[in-house]
């Protein structure tokens, strides 16, 4: 309401006080009708009867009109004035702005009995055409076809005066529309809209206007269906921290278009909750488009989840039409995710530790753990020697020193002694006269592994690169070992080798030596023998255990002694 209206209806409530005692004070018998109220245009004409008079004499003389504004106006009875009454009707011609007043029609029964009939017209410019102001209502229902009837004191002058009916919608003509009433079949949201019917009628050889318009809206048919959408079946629980606000939602499905039976409330324990320190409900009701599904959504709200919140019962309940449904909700604490962190972590940290104590004890724990597995094949096995040593003599004496002390003493010390394997060395296992072919031949193949001792190749580059093959003494006897060994561990892969190296290779690397063992190499790098630290010499340092690691699992010693006996 603007202000407009607010100050109209002030001077409405004070203008009919004043009317009542002025009526009251001419005569007091006098019977009030109820009072008509129409809003006209500008320009356009007003013919009104009073609605208890279905057929209007224009020659009773026992009707008298009067205007009030401020104070009471006698009306002209002269057909030719702008405004005048001829018997029960009353006639505004041309209407202007200062026609807005009340008015009203005095009538004397004939027992005597005075009836006072009254109407309120009120008259706006021509700005307000169109405006809903105007309108004799909204045409709203869900009806699949739709009727307009034509305003009734626009019917009225029609008929009263033989008018032509022309009707428009939205101020734009619809043709060949001159009955009282429009009819829309299988009204669409484009039929909706401002239909104003206007009647041209004649009067005294003049030509007049009266307009009607009412509002088409179309109305959607409401679905009615009754859903809970949260708490949902497989959600009612909620987490929650004790001393935290938290929210619970209860969301209803009520349908489609649905405006009215539609409610979605908390209980507390089976109650219907009621505010109260602490919580707090609110409700709210959407409909969403263009689905037009028509949700209520009832929070409630916990300021200070207590210990006792997470004993209750929460119920969401939904109200729709056809039927009530509920779910429960129970408030349950929140996992804290602290000790899972602190567990995962540790997890982790003692899975990198094993990794790296794995990696650097690899060779321990498989040495400490392999009288446990003993691998099937090697009882089976019915070698003689559990490897077979190979070396090269070197041509200068410190080396050739170191070798052998190496050969004679260290290795045999280490893994005949201590370990208990069997092993083959040149030099010192092959009987003197035997047949050096057919020996190193039933020696390799009685042999394990093929274990090659690696000497530095100490300032023989001026002498010559491929001793191997070259020197008499290591032609005939390391020369053909290798060549059989090698032949063993590449081509027939029966072999593993175990490759030692000892001192340091110096410029030329391992090129003197040839392809097949140079190949060997470039596969698993050589075990250097500390020769130096302190520790080396020690069964069970690093570099004896790496050897270990690389020998057979059981010395051949017992399973030849197995198979033997
Ligand atoms: C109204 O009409 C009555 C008689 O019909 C007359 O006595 C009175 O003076 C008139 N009043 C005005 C304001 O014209
Ligand atoms: C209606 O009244 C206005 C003045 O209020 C005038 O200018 C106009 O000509 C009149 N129209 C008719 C049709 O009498
Ligand atoms: C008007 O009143 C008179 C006397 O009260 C009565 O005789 C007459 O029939 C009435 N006229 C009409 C049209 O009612
Ligand atoms: C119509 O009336 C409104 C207020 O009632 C006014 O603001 C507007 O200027 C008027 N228009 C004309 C054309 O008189
Ligand atoms: C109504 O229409 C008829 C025929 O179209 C015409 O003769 C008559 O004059 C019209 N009446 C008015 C008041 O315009
Ligand atoms: C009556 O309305 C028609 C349009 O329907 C218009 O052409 C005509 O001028 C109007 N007549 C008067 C007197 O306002
Ligand atoms: C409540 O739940 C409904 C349906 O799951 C959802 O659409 C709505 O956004 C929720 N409201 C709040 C405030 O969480
Ligand atoms: C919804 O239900 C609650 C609890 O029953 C009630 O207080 C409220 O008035 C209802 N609202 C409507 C719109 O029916
Ligand atoms: C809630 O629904 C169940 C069935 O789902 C019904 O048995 C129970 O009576 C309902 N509670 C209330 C308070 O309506």
């Amino acid at each position: 309401m603007d202000a407009f209206q607010l100050l109209f209806l002030v001077a409405v409530v004070t203008s009919i006080s004043e009317w009542k005692s002025v009526s009251d004070s001419c005569n007091s018998q006098c019977k009030t009708m109820n009072e008509e109220s129409f809003r006209v245009l500008e320009g356009e004409s007003f013919f009104f009867v009073p609605y208890i008079i279905f057929k209007p004499n224009f020659n009773n003389k026992n009707f008298t009109w009067y205007k009030y504004v401020t104070q009471i106006q006698n009306i002209s009875s002269d057909k030719k004035a702008r405004v005048h009454y001829q018997g029960e009707a009353l006639f505004l011609l041309n209407l202007s702005i200062s026609d807005s007043a009340y008015y009203t029609a005095w009538e004397i029964k004939s027992s005597g009995r005075c009836v006072n009939h009254a109407v309120k017209i009120e008259v706006y410019n021509a700005s307000y055409k169109g405006s809903k102001m105007l309108s004799y209502g909204e045409i709203k229902n869900s009806d699949q076809s739709k009727t307009v009837n034509c305003p009734d004191p626009v019917q009225r002058a029609c008929s009263e005066f033989k008018g032509n009916i022309t009707w428009y919608k939205d101020y734009t003509l619809i043709k060949d529309q001159h009955e009282v009433k429009v009819r829309v079949h299988h009204a669409t949201k484009d039929h909706e809209g401002l239909y104003t019917c206007i009647c041209t009628w004649a009067y005294n050889n003049k030509v007049y206007n009266t307009s009607g318009s009412r509002e088409l809206v179309l109305q959607e048919t409401a679905m009615h269906h009754l859903e809970i959408l949260t708490p949902a079946d497989e959600s009612r629980e909620q987490f929650a921290d004790e001393g935290s606000e938290i929210k619970l939602n209860c969301s209803v499905l009520c349908g489609t278009n649905v405006k009215h039976d539609c409610n979605a409330s908390w209980y507390i324990n089976g109650i219907p909750f009621k505010n109260r320190d602490g919580y707090s409900q609110t409700t709210k009701i959407a409909i969403a488009e263009p689905s037009k599904n028509t949700i209520v959504t009832a929070i409630l709200t916990i300021k200070k989840v207590s210990a006792k919140d997470f004993q209750q019962k929460f119920g969401c309940f939904g109200e729709g039409y056809y039927g009530k449904d509920n779910t429960t909700l129970t408030l349950k604490r929140k996992e804290s995710i602290i000790p899972l962190a602190i567990g995962g972590v540790c997890v982790l940290f003692i899975g990198v530790f094993v990794a790296v104590l794995v990696k650097y004890f690899a060779i321990d724990l498989a040495l400490f753990f392999r009288p446990y597995f003993p691998l099937s094949s090697s009882n089976k096995d019915t070698s003689l020697y559990d490897a077979y040593v190979v070396y090269q003599t070197p041509m200068d004496k410190i080396t050739e020193d170191r070798l052998s002390q190496f050969i004679i003493q260290t290795l045999p010390s280490v893994l005949e002694d201590k370990c208990g394997y069997r092993l083959f060395i040149h030099g010192r296992d092959d009987i003197p006269g035997e047949d050096r072919l057919e020996l190193v031949e039933e020696c390799m193949n009685q042999s394990r592994r093929l274990m090659v001792i690696l000497t530095p190749d100490l300032g023989s580059g001026s002498v010559t690169t491929e001793r191997w093959p070259a020197s008499p003494q290591t032609s005939v006897m390391g020369g053909f070992d290798w060549q059989v060994g090698l032949h063993h561990a590449l081509v027939q892969r029966e072999l593993s080798v175990i490759l030692i190296q000892l001192g340091d290779t110096g410029p030329q690397q391992y090129t003197h030596l040839p392809p097949g063992l140079q190949h060997l190499i470039r596969k698993s790098a050589p075990l250097k023998w500390p020769e130096g630290s302190g520790g080396a010499a020690a069964w069970n340092s690093r570099f004896w255990k790496r050897v270990r690691y690389l020998m057979p699992a059981t010395p051949v010693k017992k399973c030849a002694q197995s198979t033997i006996v």
